[in-house]
């Protein structure tokens, strides 16, 4: 495994900030296509204005078993056609890795599925420590109206990402905004 030196990061719970960050990923609407299901309202919230959704910002070790990836995640709240921010999601390449999140701030939803159609969430909140087991899929979703989404994730080095297999086939749970509680969910045909 590739020597290197101790370090560490200081994360504010509140506002997400995650100092210092090697690399940081901004996800805007038009990242997002084909992930959110109601595809004509993603193309006409994109001409109204490309909203920023999520943002990544992260610490860079190498990408091998041994050392840890970790990153601080902060979604921002909105909807497309209903369907709330959310990431794009994805399966690791490696699939005998699992992953750990941990919500810092605000309301939020983990999404699981494995290949062979099983699904879950779980309900994200500050202090909700995640585990999510390998070869499930994994994507996170803000349902707060006003407040960002913020976790901080640890996995393997070597997990590499797919996100072709979503941008085919979607998650089977889509989560919508609905009237006189958090959420519905609507299944994918
Ligand atoms: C890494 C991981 C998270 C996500 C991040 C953004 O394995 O699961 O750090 O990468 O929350 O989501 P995606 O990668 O789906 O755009
Ligand atoms: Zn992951």
């Amino acid at each position: 495994v590739e020597a290197i030196k101790p370090f560490f990061t200081v994360v504010d719970f509140e506002s997400g900030s995650f100092e210092p960050a090697d690399r940081s990923e901004r996800r805007y609407l038009s990242d997002l296509k084909g992930f959110f299901y109601f595809s004509e309202e993603l193309e006409k919230a994109m001409e109204r204005d490309n909203s920023l959704v999520y943002e990544v910002h992260r610490r860079e070790v190498p990408l091998q078993a041994g050392h840890l990836q970790h990153c601080v995640t902060l979604i921002h709240p909105g909807d497309v056609g209903g369907e709330f921010y959310m990431t794009k999601g994805h399966y690791h390449r490696v699939t005998r890795t699992a992953e750990l999140y941990l919500c810092l701030c605000g309301e939020g939803i983990l999404n699981m599925e494995e290949p062979g159609g099983a699904a879950t969430h779980i309900r994200m909140r500050r202090g909700v420590w995640s585990y999510i087991a390998p070869g499930w899929a994994h994507r996170t979703i803000n349902i707060s109206r006003d407040e960002k989404l913020i976790f901080i994730s640890v996995w393997p080095g070597d997990s590499g990402y797919d996100y072709r297999t979503i941008a085919q086939k979607g998650f089977s749970n889509v989560f919508v905004r609905a009237e006189n509680k958090e959420f519905s969910i609507l299944r994918r045909s």
